[in-house]
Order: C-alpha cells, then structure tokens, then sequence
C-alpha cells in the first residue's frame, strides 16, 4: 500500500504536467479551474481558464458581474449549469472563499470530488479525490470489479484512495493519480510497458486491463431534431435566452421548434410550434439554409435544420425574444451549434 503512493509521487516528480492552476494555492483559482476541469479536458480548458482569471481575477470580480458576461466567458465549454453555479457561489461567499471543508463542499455546484480537490490543493487538507481517472487507476491495480456507478463501487473506490491518500502530500498525490490516469492509465491501450505499477497491477496480470472499471449503466443516447428559425428582418435577427432547465440554460439562440421526430419541414412550417414564432399574417419568404447538423451531447444526438425567415426590417419582435442588429449577435453567449451556423452565415 505505501509502495503505491511513493512510486506514485515518484512518477509524478519526474512526468507531471506543469499546469497554471498547479502554480497557484488560490482557493479561488483552484475552484474556477476544478470547476472546468469537471467535464472539460485539460487541453481545452487551459485556455478558457486563463482568460476566465485574468477577466474574474477573485470572488469579488466575479459577483460583481452581470450573468450574461460569465456566460460569454464559459460560450462553448458545454454543460452551461457549472458557469451559473459559480455565479451563485460567488454571491454567496460575500467575498471570502470558505476556509472549512464543510464550507467549501457546501457552495453551489460543488461535489464530493471538487471539494476534496480544492481543499488538498489549496489548503493541504488529507481528502481523497475520486474522479474517472482514480476509479481506473484504482480498479485496475486493485482488480476491484464492483461496478464503480453502484453505491457498493463508489464506498469501496473512495475508503481505498483515502487509505492510499498521501497524508504528508495529500496535495501531490491527488494531483498524481489524475495525471497517472490522463497520461499513463488511459482508457483505451494504456502505455503499461512505461507503467512504474505494472509489477503489482492485478488487471494487467489477467490480461484484462481495458476491461475496468466495471459500470453497471451504460450511457443511453437519444435522437433530437431542432429547428432553428433565423429571421432576417433587414439589419435586424430575434434571438432567445433559453429558460429550459437543461444544460443551456441561459445562453442565447434562435427561435426554436425541438422535436423527438424528424418533422417534414412543409408541415413544420405549418405548425402551431412554427407560428408561435413567427406570427406574421403573410407568408413569410422561407429557405433552409442547412439541413442535417449533427452536434453530439453526453446524453443526446442533435439534428439541426436552419431556417432562414425574411421579413420586413419593422416586424416587432415576438414571443418574448429579442430583436438585435446582426452586427451585435456576436456579443451574446450561445451554444457551439449556433455559434458555428453564425460564423458561416452572419
Ligand atoms: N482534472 C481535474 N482536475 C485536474 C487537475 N487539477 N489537473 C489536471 N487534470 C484535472
């Protein structure tokens, strides 16, 4: 057992990777960086938290400012709910980032795993994170085949990386099991022929590493069809703030018409869905622009259809949605999908 944590911390020294959150033992910076690192790869994050930090440098920057802008900040990182959260907790610190495990572990969209990580990081504190890359690593050198998703897998996975857990350098060995996990014990052909553990990996010796962690639910992915009506109305477009309680909540887009099933676009443009937005008398000129734009989601497929609507530039705005001028679409959040038809259209 303590074999594991130091030819952990060994590997770590010699491979870890020099990350700008590591630089740091701001709580605050830690907690934005563990907050884009939750369903976010390294790669891609690096860059949004750099500028996140440099806009929103402490707790007070960010409370101060308006929703619309942390939204911008976070515009194409997905999984929108972890921008407002920190919202919410920045409001709520009054300031002053929680000293307490207790304190942090209660602030809004902070779990389990990132209060542990913001208290070792931070504050040296012996907890143990538990993350996709620590139920690998560990299932793997353990041969533990309790399904990581059950309760039984997750008590098991946690009271073994906690007794695991460094208490000299709790910070250094959560910071190393994740590394170990993104850089050695990958998912798919991890590199054990460099692995420091391999000696005394139970899953490499049944010849079996790709098959843990075990799950017993396989993510489920559904089909969604979206309409998207851009209306041009001379210098004028009608965008949206999406008020659905789902991951794009509060981020701007076009008027809408989802659906589970492919609609014929004749008989969406007949739909009572269809003329919630548009609720001019005439017929509008109506041509698709795009058709068939696949965006993948953890939990869904979109098929995305792009409407083009022309009406005349004093059409009032409709539905609650606001008319803005082309040239200021850009200063609104909106999801990747959308953001990708501007680009190519605006
Ligand atoms: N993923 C989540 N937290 C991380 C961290 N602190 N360093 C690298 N990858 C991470």
């Amino acid at each position: 057992m303590k074999q594991f944590a130091t030819l952990l911390l060994t590997w770590y020294k010699q491979f870890g990777r020099h990350l700008p959150w590591r630089e740091s033992r701001d709580p605050y910076r830690i907690w934005i960086s563990e907050i884009i690192l939750q369903q976010t790869r390294v790669e891609q994050g690096m860059a949004y938290y750099l500028r996140f930090v440099e806009r929103f440098p402490d707790v007070s920057s960010l409370a101060s400012a308006s929703m619309d802008e942390v939204m911008k900040f976070w515009q194409g990182l997905g999984y929108y709910s972890r921008a407002r959260h920190l919202y919410e907790a920045a409001h709520a610190m009054q300031g002053v980032f929680p000293r307490t495990y207790e304190g942090v572990r209660a602030l809004s969209g902070v779990g389990d795993y990132t209060a542990a990580a913001i208290c070792s990081f931070a504050y040296d504190m012996p907890y143990a994170v538990v993350d996709g890359n620590v139920n690998r690593v560990l299932t793997r050198f353990f041969g533990i085949s309790t399904p990581v998703d059950s309760a039984a897998g997750k008590r098991e996975v946690g009271q073994l990386a906690q007794t695991l857990l460094s208490k000299e350098h709790p910070a250094d060995f959560n910071q190393a099991i994740m590394d170990f996990g993104a850089l050695l014990c990958t998912p798919r052909q991890p590199r054990c022929e460099d692995c420091p553990l391999a000696g005394g990996c139970k899953a490499l010796s049944e010849q079996a590493v790709e098959s843990y962690p075990v799950k017993c639910h396989k993510t489920k992915v559904t089909d969604r069809y979206f309409y998207y009506i851009y209306v041009r109305a001379g210098v004028y477009t009608f965008i949206n703030k999406r008020q659905s309680d789902d991951i794009w909540k509060g981020l701007y887009e076009l008027p809408l018409v989802e659906s589970t099933e492919p609609i014929p676009v004749e008989q969406l443009l007949s739909s009572a869905a269809f003329a919630h937005w548009i609720a001019s008398g005439e017929q509008p000129e109506v041509r698709i622009l795009q058709q068939g734009v696949k965006h993948q989601l953890s939990h869904r497929t979109l098929h995305a259809t792009f409407i083009e609507v022309v009406l005349p530039e004093a059409t009032r705005s409709f539905s609650a949605c606001l008319k803005v001028p082309l040239a200021e679409v850009e200063t609104y959040a909106v999801p990747r999908l959308i953001h990708a038809f501007f680009e190519k259209y605006l």
